[in-house]
C-alpha cells in the first residue's frame, strides 16, 4: 500500500481527493490537515465519509514525508513552500492554478501578481490525462486544472487534435457552473439568499481560466463567459468555433468518437432522441466522467461543442486521482469507477 498526504483536507475538493482514494486498492491517505479543525474527525467535516475513515485532521506544520501528497490550498499557497515540500515528497499533485501555467509573465498576466517560484513552473506537467497522458507518466510533479477550463478543452480538444478546427477565427466558451467551484469558505456572493435560484454572469469575459484554455487550444482569440447557475456541483461549457472549409459532420462524430475511444472517461453524447440528447452535469455528480457532445451547420462552418463534468471531479480532484494513479504506474481508472445517479 502506497502512503498519502492531503494538505487542504477540510475543503471540498481536498474532501473528495479523501473519498475516492478511501475506496482505492494500493493508496491509502495516512494523513490529512486542516488548521481550522485541527484534532477533529474528518466526517465532522465531509458527514458523507462517517463510518468510512476514523482519520483526523493534523497541522500542515506536522506532516510526515509520505509517496504522495495533495496539494488541496487556494490559489497562491503551494507556490510559497513548493521546494520545501519537494524535499518530503516524492510525487505532488497541486490542484490550485500555481503551477498550470507554462510562463511566468502568462501567470502574472492573469493572476494579477508576481510568481513566488517561477522555475518550478516548467517542472510541473499540466494534469489532464486526456491531453498529457505520457508526459503524465513520466512525472513527478503535476498541476491541477481549471474546472471551467476543463469543460471548456475537454469540449473542443477533440475537434483541435483531428486538424478540423480554423485556429485563426475566435474560439468563445459559455461556461455554466455551480456554487461549489468557490469552495468551502463562503463569500457575500455565495450567501444562499443571493446564490439561490440564480443564473448570474460574473466574467463576460476575462476569466483565469482562459489563460488554460488558450494555452491548450493553440486558438489566436479565446473568450470565455462565466455563469453561475443554480447547482451545487456541476460545470456545462458550450463552445463555438469555425471548422475549416469542407469539414463534415460525419468527421465531427469521428473526431469525439475516436477521443472517446482513448480515454476511459470521455463519453459521447448526442442522442436523436430522449431527453438526454446532449451532455449534461446532473448526472455526473461524483463521477469523473466528462461527456462530450456537439452539433455542426456545416454551410456555415460553425461548429458546437459541448462538455459537461462535476467540477469537484473531473475539474479537480477526479483528474488529480486519475494523474496520481498514472505517476505510479497504476491503471487510470482506480478507484473511480462510479458513474453517477440516476435520477439525481
Ligand atoms: N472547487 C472547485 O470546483 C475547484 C476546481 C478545480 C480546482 N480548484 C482549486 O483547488 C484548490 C482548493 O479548492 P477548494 O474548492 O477545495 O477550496 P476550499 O474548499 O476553500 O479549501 C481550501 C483548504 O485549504 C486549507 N487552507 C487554506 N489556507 C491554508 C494555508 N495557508 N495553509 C494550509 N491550509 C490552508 C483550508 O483548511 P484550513 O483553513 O482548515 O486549514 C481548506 O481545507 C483551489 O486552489 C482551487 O482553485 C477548485
Amino acid at each position: 500500500m502506497l502512503s498519502a498526504t492531503i494538505i487542504g483536507g477540510s475543503g471540498y475538493t481536498g474532501g473528495e481527493v479523501l473519498r475516492i482514494l478511501l475506496q482505492h486498492p494500493h493508496v491509502q491517505v495516512t494523513q490529512i490537515t486542516s488548521r481550522q479543525y485541527l484534532g477533529q474527525f474528518v466526517y465532522s467535516v465531509h458527514p458523507n465519509l462517517r463510518k468510512q475513515s476514523e482519520l483526523k485532521f493534523i497541522s500542515p506544520d506536522a506532516i510526515e514525508p509520505t509517496d504522495i501528497v495533495f496539494l488541496a490550498l487556494p490559489h497562491g499557497e503551494a507556490q510559497k513552500k513548493i521546494g520545501e515540500l519537494a524535499g518530503k515528497f516524492n510525487y505532488i499533485v497541486d490542484l490550485s492554478a500555481d503551477f498550470r501555467l507554462k510562463d511566468a509573465a502568462t501567470y502574472q498576466k492573469w493572476y494579477g501578481e508576481e510568481h513566488q517560484a517561477p522555475e518550478w513552473l516548467d517542472k510541473f506537467v499540466y494534469g489532464l490525462p486526456e491531453i498529457y497522458r505520457e508526459e503524465i507518466k513520466q512525472a513527478k510533479y503535476v498541476s491541477g486544472v481549471g474546472c471551467n477550463a476543463t469543460a471548456s478543452n475537454l469540449a473542443m480538444f477533440p475537434l483541435v487534435k483531428a486538424g478540423l478546427i480554423d485556429l485563426s477565427q475566435p474560439m468563445i466558451f459559455e461556461v455554466k457552473s455551480g456554487s461549489s467551484e468557490g469552495g468551502a469558505s463562503g463569500n457575500p456572493g455565495s450567501h444562499h439568499p443571493e446564490r439561490a435560484n440564480v443564473i448570474r454572469t460574473y466574467a463576460a469575459y476575462g476569466h483565469r481560466h482562459t489563460a488554460e484554455v488558450m494555452q491548450i487550444l493553440g486558438a489566436k482569440q479565446v473568450s470565455l463567459t462565466m455563469t453561475s447557475v443554480d447547482l451545487v456541483r456541476g460545470a456545462l461549457a458550450t463552445g463555438h468555433a469555425t471548422v475549416n472549409s469542407g469539414v463534415t459532420k460525419k468527421e465531427v462524430w469521428g473526431a469525439y468518437r475516436q477521443f472517446s475511444k482513448e480515454n476511459p472517461f470521455i463519453r459521447v453524447v448526442k442522442e436523436v432522441k430522449g431527453i438526454y440528447r446532449m451532455p449534461e452535469p446532473k448526472i455526473l455528480a461524483g463521477s469523473n466522467y466528462a461527456d462530450v457532445g456537439f452539433d455542426i451547420d456545416e454551410e456555415n462552418k460553425h461548429v458546437i461543442a459541448i462538455c459537461a463534468i462535476d467540477n469537484l471531479m473531473k475539474g479537480a480532484a477526479g483528474s488529480a486521482v486519475q494523474c496520481m494513479n498514472l505517476m505510479l504506474g497504476l491503471d487510470e481508472t482506480e478507484g473511480m469507477r462510479f458513474c453517477g445517479l440516476h435520477p439525481a
